[in-house]
C-alpha cells in the first residue's frame, strides 16, 4: 500500500510517501522557521497561510522524487491533531479533497503517535514493548508502548514541555526562535563546572516532570549576573550549559526510573528535543546502566515531518481504519491515551 503522509500541525509543512512493502520512497519538508523568527515564535495565521502555499508543490515534489503519479496512491494520511487548528485544517482539507478526487481512503493521524513511531523507519527498528520518551515543543511524556495504539501514559510534564523550556531559556539569553538548537550550540562553549541548576522532581518518586522552576532559576541567574555586570558571552554560554545539563539529566533520571519500573530494556526517544546531542549522551549512559538500548529517529525525523505521519497512518490504514467520507478531522487538543489499537492486526 502506497500512503501519502501530510504534516501541517505547526510550523513545518512535511510530505512523504511510504510504501508498506518497500519502505519510505520520498519525503520533503518546508520549514517556516525563518518566517516566524522575526516574531520570536509561531504566528498561527501566518503558519496556516504558508502551509496553503507550500503543500501542493511539496506533494508534487514527493511524487516526482518517487516517479509516480497521484493515480498510483493507495491512501492518504494527515495529521489531525494536536496542533494549531488553522494549520491542521490545511492538511486535513487537502488530504480529504485529494482522497475524494482519487477515490481512495484517507485517515487523520495523531501527531504524537507519528513521533512515537518515527524510529520504526530506521534500519534496526525497536520491537514492542518499549518505553518511549516524547519530548517536543508541546509535550514531555513517558509512555509504555505495547503495540500500535496500545499506549500507557507513565508520566508527563505538569507544566512546560522540555522543548518549550528550551525555547523560553533561549529568549532569556537573547537567542532567536526556535531556541532548542541555539541553546545547544551556545552550551558547547559553556563551562560545565561553573554552575549547577536544579534537577526538578528527581528527589521524589514518580515519573512526572516539571520545568517551570528550572525556567525561573535560569531567569534569576541571568538577572543576578546582569545586575553584577557579569553577563558576558562566556557567562551566557555557562548558563546555557547548566540549563541543558539540568534538562538532559532530569529526563535521563526519569527514563532510567521508567525502565526500572516497567522492567523493559528498550527506550525510544522522539520529538524535536530528541535531536539534542547532550540528551542523547545522558540517555545512553542511563540505559546502559540497565543493559537497555536506546532508539532514535534519524536527525531530520526527530522534528516534525511527513514520513512519520505516512508511516503511522499506513499501520492503521492497513488495519482498515479510515475517516468517513467528508469527515475531516482537526483536533487542537487530543490526549494520546484516547487512542486505541487498530481493530484488525
Ligand atoms: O517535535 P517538534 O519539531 O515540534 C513539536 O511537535 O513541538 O519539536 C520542536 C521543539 C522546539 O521546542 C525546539 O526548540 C526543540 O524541539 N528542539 C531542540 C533541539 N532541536 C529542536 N531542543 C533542544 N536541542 C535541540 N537540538
Ligand atoms: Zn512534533
Amino acid at each position: 500500500m502506497r500512503v501519502l503522509g501530510i504534516e501541517t500541525s505547526c510550523d513545518e509543512t512535511g510530505v512523504a510517501l511510504y510504501d508498506t512493502q518497500r519502505g519510505l520512497l520520498a519525503d520533503a519538508l518546508h520549514s517556516q522557521i525563518a518566517m516566524h523568527a522575526e516574531y520570536g515564535g509561531v504566528v498561527p495565521e501566518l503558519a496556516s497561510r504558508d502551509h496553503t502555499r507550500r503543500l501542493l508543490p511539496l506533494i508534487d515534489n514527493v511524487l516526482e522524487q518517487a516517479s509516480m503519479g497521484r493515480q498510483q496512491l493507495d491512501a492518504i494520511a494527515y495529521t489531525a491533531g494536536p496542533g494549531l487548528v488553522g494549520a491542521l485544517m490545511v492538511g486535513a482539507s487537502t488530504a480529504h479533497g485529494m482522497a475524494r478526487a482519487l477515490g481512495i481512503p484517507v485517515l487523520g493521524v495523531h501527531h504524537m503517535e507519528g513521533h512515537l513511531l518515527a524510529p520504526m523507519l530506521e534500519n534496526e527498528p525497536p520491537d514492542f514493548p518499549f518505553v518511549a520518551l516524547l519530548v517536543s515543543g508541546g509535550h514531555t511524556q513517558l509512555v509504555r508502548v505495547d503495540g500500535i495504539g496500545r499506549y500507557q501514559l507513565l508520566g508527563e510534564s505538569v507544566d512546560d514541555a522540555a522543548g518549550e523550556a528550551f525555547d523560553k531559556a533561549a529568549k532569556m539569553l537573547g537567542l532567536d526562535y526556535p531556541g532548542g538548537p541555539r541553546v545547544a550550540a551556545l552550551a558547547e562553549h559553556g563551562d560545565p563546572g561553573r554552575m549547577r541548576f536544579p534537577r526538578p522532581m528527581t528527589d521524589r518518586p514518580g515519573l512526572d516532570f516539571s520545568f517551570s522552576g528550572l525556567k525561573t532559576h535560569t531567569l534569576t541567574t541571568i538577572r543576578e549576573l546582569d545586575g553584577r555586570g557579569q553577563l558576558d558571552d562566556q557567562a551566557r554560554a555557562d548558563v546555557a550549559r547548566a540549563f541543558e545539563e539540568a534538562v538532559a539529566d532530569t529526563l535521563a533520571i526519569k527514563c532510567r526510573r521508567a525502565l526500572e519500573q516497567t522492567g523493559l530494556a528498550r527506550l525510544v526517544v522522539a520529538g524535536g528535543v530528541s535531536a539534542n546531542v547532550r540528551l542523547r549522551a545522558r540517555l545512553e549512559e542511563a540505559a546502559s546502566k540497565r543493559g537497555a538500548r536506546v532508539y532514535y529517529p534519524r536527525g531530520r525525523f526527530c522534528t516534525d515531518n511527513g514520513a512519520m505521519i505516512a508511516y503511522a497512518g499506513a499501520q492503521r490504514l492497513l488495519a482498515g481504519e479510515q475517516d468517513e467520507v467528508g469527515q475531516m478531522k482537526a483536533v487542537p487538543r487530543w490526549p494520546m491515551d484516547q487512542l486505541h489499537a487498530p481493530d484488525k492486526p
